[in-house]
């Protein structure tokens, strides 16, 4: 099957989150179950640099709407995946994160620069396309390409199958009215029953509406986003659409992600060599300034600083954490104000608490690997990948039960099954409970190496999910 992968972040090259890291592994899985994928990602100026002789195929032109004419170029990723990137330096030739300006804030032309991404996703799967390579399928991620579903449904030449994964229901793309007619759409897509979302354009609903099949990221959060609570505001729309939405659970790139090769730690170690894991440990603790001290339970965490994943949260209890006693590191950047406030916590305990702010893809390897527990307190979490290669380096996690976190890890009161700490009700409490089992697990060797143990045995691979989306895009073609 011929599947177009479109996407607004791909690892290595650009990446905020987990979406950058399903685009770089999903389609090799795919690839290597025979199937012809190709990504289309914008012409960051990360990928330019990194193929700087791709060579253009096509120059997309629209008869309506304002969108401009790009370039489209094809390149080789060193996985053998081929890429076509959107060259168009004025909307992708700026630096840094792919959403944000230097000021923290959206690029306040995102539904341009994302509505084109879409618009050559949706001309690639349709009569339109000059290029002698024309995908079965167009699989969308996230708001950024949802809009593509909707330009396949209402422009004519459409012949692609569409579907739409949703990784994050919480990001929504919302732009105003008048973008519809920037955009090249009908006025027939504004409706309830198109891309119109409560006087605004939504991206996300597009996808949501449009697109012949939906899929999250696990299970469970398919069965939550169906619900008024969980729903953000998409609840009805998707129960309306439950036969077509499934929850396909994400897997890691488990080359990448490798206690036994990774080339950041100081010493790598694997679940027979496990004694190996306490170099990293301590050169964590050298690293970011923390008293050397085995004896102590170090807590690390690596994520976005939002309500999100319950940064706050942690935060409220951090100083009783502290006093179990136990050691915590972490690493992220995101809301103002959780960085100012995580900055001031570290500040004050500096022997017992290092506080990293900003992405450090590099770090974020010797966290996974030197710290003992990992925590991942999420108000709400579509799949989460850093529970995953927390099992891995058997580092057990404390979760929250939500979404993919309860897809994915027991708790340790299964004494059979369990690889972690699950906790239930997103308070301060429950929270601090739960590290607290943890660091009392963690000073019983014996159950603490099963626990480890299981986890790294965790079957995370890609193999079974490209397994799952082969079969989806099967069925849609048939
Ligand atoms: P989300 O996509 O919601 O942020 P995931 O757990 O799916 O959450 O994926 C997050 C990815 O981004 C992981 O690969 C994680 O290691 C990485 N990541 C998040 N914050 C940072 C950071 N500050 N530095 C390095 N990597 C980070
Ligand atoms: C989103 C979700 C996260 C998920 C990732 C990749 O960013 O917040 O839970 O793992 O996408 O699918």
């Amino acid at each position: 099957m011929k599947v177009l992968f479109a996407t607004s972040e791909m690892a290595p090259w650009v990446k905020t989150g987990g979406l950058g890291d399903v685009a770089g592994a999903l389609p090799a899985a795919l690839r290597a179950l025979d199937h012809d994928v190709r990504v289309l990602v914008p012409a960051y100026p990360a990928l330019s640099k990194s193929f700087p002789d791709a060579e253009e195929i096509a120059r997309p032109r629209w008869l309506n709407g304002l969108l401009p004419s790009p370039g489209l170029k094809q390149a080789t990723a060193p996985d053998g995946t081929p890429l076509l990137l959107v060259d168009y330096p004025h909307y992708y030739g700026r630096p840094g994160n792919p959403y944000l300006g230097p000021e923290g804030r959206d690029w306040l032309d995102n539904h341009l620069r994302f509505g084109l991404l879409s618009r050559v996703a949706a001309w690639l799967g349709s009569t339109s396309s000059t290029v002698d390579w024309q995908p079965d399928i167009v699989h969308c991620h996230d708001w950024q390409t949802g809009l593509a579903a909707a330009y396949l449904h209402y422009l004519p030449g459409g012949q692609a199958k569409s579907l739409f994964t949703v990784h994050n229901l919480a990001f929504q793309g919302l732009f105003d009215h008048a973008s519809l007619f920037e955009l090249g759409l009908p006025d027939a897509a504004w409706n309830i029953d198109g891309v119109e979302y409560y006087g605004y354009l939504s991206f996300l609903k597009a996808g949501l509406q449009h697109a012949d099949a939906i899929t999250t990221v696990s299970p469970t959060y398919a069965r939550e986003i169906q619900t008024d609570e969980e729903g953000m505001g998409m609840a009805g729309l998707l129960r309306h659409r439950a036969q077509d939405l499934s929850g396909i659970l994400n897997g890691i790139d488990t080359r990448e992600w490798n206690p036994a090769t990774d080339r950041h730690l100081r010493q790598t170690y694997s679940s027979r060599r496990l004694e190996h894991k306490a170099a990293n440990k301590a050169a964590l603790q050298q690293e970011l300034g923390l008293e050397q001290r085995d004896d102590l339970p170090l807590l690390g965490v690596v994520s976005r600083l939002t309500e999100q994943k319950g940064l706050d949260l942690l935060l409220e209890v951090a100083p009783q954490l502290l006093k179990l006693p136990a050691q915590l590191v972490v690493l992220g950047s995101g809301s103002h104000e959780l960085e100012h406030a995580w900055k001031a916590l570290a500040h004050k305990h500096k022997a017992q608490c290092a506080v990293v702010i900003g992405f450090d893809e590099a770090l974020a390897h010797r966290i996974e690997a030197g710290a003992d527990i990992f925590l991942m307190p999420s108000r709400f979490e579509p799949c989460g990948l850093n529970q995953l290669y927390s099992l891995r380096y058997g580092t057990p996690p404390v979760v929250r039960a939500t979404g993919g976190l309860a897809d994915t890890v027991i708790d340790a009161t299964d004494a059979r099954r369990g690889n972690g700490f699950v906790f239930g009700p997103a308070t301060a409490e429950a929270l601090l409970q739960a590290v607290h089992r943890a660091t009392l697990a963690w000073r019983d060797p014996v159950l603490w190496r099963k626990l480890q143990r299981r986890g790294m045995a965790r079957d995370s691979s890609w193999q079974d999910a490209a397994g799952h989306y082969a079969e989806l895009y099967q069925k849609l073609l048939s």
